[in-house]
């Protein structure tokens, strides 16, 4: 059976990944809301695309779970936080963008070493996608007046 050729820490890495794009959906929705309670209609619908972009990698670890034969299991949804303004709550999604991308980058360097170069493939895939996240994020910090971390500053590249 194929799920039998599977590491099991490449599962492991499926797992942590699904619940941080399931925390990810909440923490982006929640967003979504509080902009919009705050008037920020355009910021709202902004959260609201990243909301369905999460959702998709969600979906996307789903079904290459359940094509290795195991069951999405995602396991730990971290509590959204709370924020009194829009730079708050990006600096929140740098945080959570930065963890994703680390377990992303780990998770491809771990599935090459070993020769798993499909899921390597599968995991580079969203990495890609979070590091132009995260670098949306930055722009539009930017964009709000804070300052560009330096690269020695980032948590991230
Ligand atoms: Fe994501
Ligand atoms: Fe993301």
């Amino acid at each position: 059976m194929r799920h039998a050729t599977v590491h099991p820490r490449t599962l492991g890495y499926l797992g942590r990944a699904l619940s941080l794009e399931y925390s990810a959906v909440q923490q982006y929705m929640t967003q979504a809301a509080l902009a919009e309670a705050w008037g920020l209609k355009e910021a709202a619908d902004r959260f609201r695309r990243e909301t369905v972009e999460e959702m998709q990698h969600a979906e996307r670890l789903v079904k290459r779970m359940l094509g290795l034969g195991v069951s999405p299991n995602a396991s730990q949804l971290r509590p959204a936080g709370v924020a009194r303004s829009l730079v708050d709550l990006l600096r929140q999604d740098q945080v959570l963008e930065a963890e994703i991308v680390a377990l992303y980058d780990e998770a491809t360097r771990f599935c090459r070493r070993i020769g798993d170069h499909e899921n390597g493939e599968f995991f580079n895939g969203l990495l890609q996608d979070e590091l132009h996240h995260a670098a949306e994020i930055e722009t539009w910090l930017e964009a709000l007046g804070v300052p560009r971390a330096r690269p020695d500053e980032r948590a991230y590249f």
